[in-house]
């Protein structure tokens, strides 16, 4: 058979009660990006036609976030909770007005791939009517069953709290996603009750329907990691861990050295280039760029930050959005970088805050220099030249400019602009007092003996 145009409907109307929050179970996120973001992105990825969501009555937020990332989404809302098979049916529209295959995604199993979908499809194409995606997890409570028959079909999926003994005992489970095959979707949908421990519609009993109408289901099987289904709190943190140690992989496999893989945390937007090496504890926020040859040492944190190539960060950096690290910068211990560039080689080893502000190439900014950007009102702009001095605890106070080659001398607070190849200080004249310590020990001693 042929490829057919795809309609991917993604369910989200559950209520995640599991989840104890205020916050819709599905916008909880997992390396940096809510789960249905990860769901939609894969749909996508896999070439959907045509993409619907269905949520529940006030997922105002789930709406929001839907078209944000899949600005062509048609949004249907299911009234009452009443089940899988009903929730598929509120994208009734979408079903009735699209001629080709239809797949089910849960926005609640976050992992699955685009590979794995594709097999769902192959299934469909090889003749099932329909293709049910099912793993063996370490743990099978609370799934549903896979039976499957002598010839490979499966002749129903049992819930957990439906199943027989003997049925529990099967450890082929359902992860949720299928993909149909079928003249009437929608009306077969619509002949699925409810007569079950729950008194909900089930997708499932989709497989009894069809199979009286001659069609076949197959089972395409997938990893525990990918069929994951996120209802709790504890299975969040389970499915970052897989999105986690997926990420460590694709990062080594791409040329990247992690001496402690464990312990680097990224998003899943981090890219980064070939020969970067990153030391333990550091953790990638959203927005993170890594050129090819740069160093990060031990225990660094950032978000949206671009470093460029070969530049030298750590330990203890901490970049904020808006920071740009040029080319051979070196970056060091207790640094704190927010939307300000670093052109080419500048370098601030320890101790400094660099907020809004352009450090020319070159540049050294020394111990303890603070870029004063914050007036308590407005953030204001702060721009130093290529090759210029910054001497240690020295306070920039914004809006300044500092001029290419100029000088700045320690412990100054520069509020006036300094031009180029200038030094600039501002300091009380230094004081000297011959003797003055000395005396001071003789008259502090002899009151300690008089006491
Ligand atoms: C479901 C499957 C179970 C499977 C498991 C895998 C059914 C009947 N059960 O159980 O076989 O092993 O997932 O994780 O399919 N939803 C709606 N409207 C509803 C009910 C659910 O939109 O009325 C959505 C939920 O938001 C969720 C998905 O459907 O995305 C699954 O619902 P959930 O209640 O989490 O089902 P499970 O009990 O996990
Ligand atoms: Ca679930």
């Amino acid at each position: 058979m042929t490829t057919q145009p795809h309609l991917i409907i993604v369910l989200a109307a559950g209520k995640g009660v599991r989840m104890r929050s205020d916050l819709p179970k599905v916008l909880h996120r997992i390396g940096g990006r809510s789960m249905l973001a990860h769901v939609l992105a894969t749909a996508q990825e896999a070439g959907a036609a045509r993409l619907a969501l269905v949520v529940a009555p006030g997922m105002e937020a789930v709406r929001a976030e839907a078209k944000a990332v899949a600005p062509g989404i048609e949004i249907f809302e299911q009234t009452n909770q009443a089940g899988t098979a009903n929730a598929v049916l509120a994208a009734r529209p979408a079903i009735e007005a699209h001629r080709g295959d239809v797949t089910v995604l849960f926005a609640d199993t976050p992992l699955i791939e685009v590979a794995t979908l594709r097999k769902l499809t192959a299934a469909l194409e090889a003749g099932a009517g329909i293709a049910a995606l099912g793993f063996e997890p370490a743990d099978a409570t609370g799934y549903g069953r896979l039976i499957v028959d002598g010839d490979g079909r499966v002749t129903a999926i049992r819930e957990h709290a439906d199943a027989s003994e003997a049925e529990r005992r099967v450890r082929l489970c359902n992860a949720g996603a299928m993909a149909f095959r079928v003249a009437d979707l929608a009306g077969l949908l619509a002949r699925i009750g409810n007569a079950n421990a729950k008194g909900e519609y089930y997708l499932t009993d989709a497989i009894a329907v069809v199979a009286g109408q001659g069609l076949i289901t197959r089972p395409v099987v997938c990893t525990e990691d990918e069929a994951m289904g996120v209802n709790s709190r504890e299975q969040l943190a389970a499915a970052e861990a897989v999105f986690q140690r997926r990420a460590r992989s694709r990062a080594m496999q791409a040329g990247v050295t992690l001496t402690a893989p464990d312990t680097v945390w990224f998003s899943f937007d981090t890219s980064i280039g070939r020969d970067v090496t990153i030391e333990p504890n550091v953790f990638f926020g959203t927005g993170v760029a890594i050129e090819d040859n740069v160093e990060i040492l031990a225990n660094c944190h950032m978000v949206g930050v671009r470093i460029r190539k070969g530049a030298r960060i750590g330990p203890f950096a901490r970049f904020r959005p808006g920071a740009d690290i040029g080319a051979g910068a070196h970056v060091g211990n207790f640094v704190e970088i927010k939307n300000a560039k670093l052109e080419e080689g500048a370098k601030a080893n320890h101790l400094a805050y660099i907020g809004d502000a352009r450090v020319g190439g070159g540049s050294n900014i020394g111990a303890g220099a603070i870029f004063c950007n914050y007036d308590g009102f407005n953030k204001h702009f702060t721009d130093v030249g290529a090759g210029v001095f910054v001497g240690s605890n020295v306070s920039l106070v914004a809006p300044i400019k500092i001029g290419d080659g100029a000088y700045i001398g320690s412990g100054s607070v520069i509020s006036k602009n300094v031009d180029p190849d200038a030094l600039a200080l501002e300091r009380a004249p230094q004081e000297q007092r011959p003797g003055w310590a000395a005396k001071f020990r003789t008259m502090m001693g002899r009151r300690k003996k008089q006491r």
